[in-house]
């Protein structure tokens, strides 16, 4: 489509972006078609039907039904195929393939916080492999910022207390601008960063620059990290087979029934609010017994906000399998993505 290609909007990067873009130009162009359409024959009429000498009387009128039905269901028409054709693209832009690896994005008043799967941390800049695609899950520390990234043709906002998830499938290798689009307080117009998507052996390079320069050789992943916490906040003393808490090997996408009844999909959130806020909604069989570990999670030494424990923690979870809850001394192999031999961490794998 030749018209796409009007250099009227920024550069292309992911494959949603052409896709908003033919949807942007067909609604500018009915509408701007429209309101020239209307100064024309307002200029056309006054002129043709203009009173011409004095005394003149109007024709009386008293409506068409046939140019009512006309100017109702054009525009009907029109407006419905906007409706369901940005349905579809809007739906695209939120339907996250399930084989994403996922980033974790923290905003705060004001800077991005990313977070890789494999541990890799970045303030204001998020490295991409091309043609991948990615899924970016988003919380807020204060509040509400707006992760926008134009080349991408995506945005979303970011809520204190809840995470949100887009997706993105990066096409073409670069730098793109990061904004804040939420005006967030005074540092607001200083919230902004780069996305670079780079090719495999660019970013792989990358990737193992970042690793050796901030992290031991089996050290790192959030899940693995996520571990060490479930471990050091004692989370294991009733999480565990024959504790006082249920197991949480395989609860990630499950569905769990609450004690009142109801019942509700561990996603994200769930385990989140469960952390912070244990008894909003206890597993039915269970003792309403767990401490909220709300203001534990910081960890200043590590430079780790309680979001970013959170997010370790999360992460632990989803990973967990059967047969991979960890004990105090290490009995059984840890999650998917962890390292399996404990003598090789730094530690020694005591803890
Ligand atoms: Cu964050 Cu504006």
């Amino acid at each position: 489509m030749l018209i796409a290609n009007i250099p009227l909007l920024p550069e292309r990067a992911s494959e949603q972006a052409a896709q908003v873009d033919y949807l942007f130009y067909f609604i500018s162009g009915v509408t701007g078609a429209g309101t020239i359409l209307v100064f024309v024959l307002l200029a056309y009429l006054c002129t043709v039907h203009r009173r011409k000498r004095e005394g003149e009387q109007t024709p009386r009128i008293l409506g068409s039904h046939k140019l009512e039905i006309f100017w109702s269901a054009i525009p009907l028409v029109l407006f419905l195929v906007m409706f369901a054709w940005g349905v579809v693209v809007f739906d695209q832009g939120y339907a996250v393939p399930a084989d994403a690896p996922e980033v974790f994005v923290v905003g705060k008043q004001w800077m991005w916080k990313m977070q890789h799967p494999n541990g890799v941390r970045e303030i204001n800049e998020l490295h991409l492999l091309v043609n991948q695609p990615v899924k970016i899950t988003l919380i807020s520390e204060d509040v509400i910022h707006s992760f926008g990234v134009p080349a991408f043709r995506d945005k979303i906002d970011l809520l204190p207390g809840r995470y949100v998830t887009t997706w993105y499938h990066p096409n073409k290798a670069g730098r793109y601008q990061l904004y804040c689009d939420q005006l967030c307080g005074v540092g607001h117009s200083q919230m902004i960063g780069w996305i670079h998507v780079m090719e495999k052996d660019e970013y792989d390079a990358w990737l193992n620059g970042k690793r050796t320069e901030t992290l031991g050789p089996t050290d790192g992943s959030l899940a693995w990290e996520g571990r060490k916490l479930f471990l050091k906040l004692q989370c294991i003393s009733c999480h565990n087979q024959k504790g006082r808490a249920p197991v949480l090997e395989g609860l990630y996408g499950s569905t769990v029934p609450l004690r009142d009844g109801s019942s509700v999909v561990v996603n994200e959130n769930y385990i989140r609010e469960s952390i912070l806020k244990p008894l909003a909604k206890v597993h039915q069989g269970w003792e309403p017994i767990m401490p909220t570990f709300a203001g534990q999670l910081e960890d200043k030494h590590l430079n780790l906000s309680e979001e970013e424990a959170l997010i370790r923690l999360i992460a632990f979870i989803k990973t967990l399998g059967p047969g991979q809850t960890p004990t105090p001394n290490e009995k059984f192999p840890p999650p998917i993505g962890a390292p399996t031999d404990p003598s090789k961490l730094p530690d020694g794998g005591k803890k």
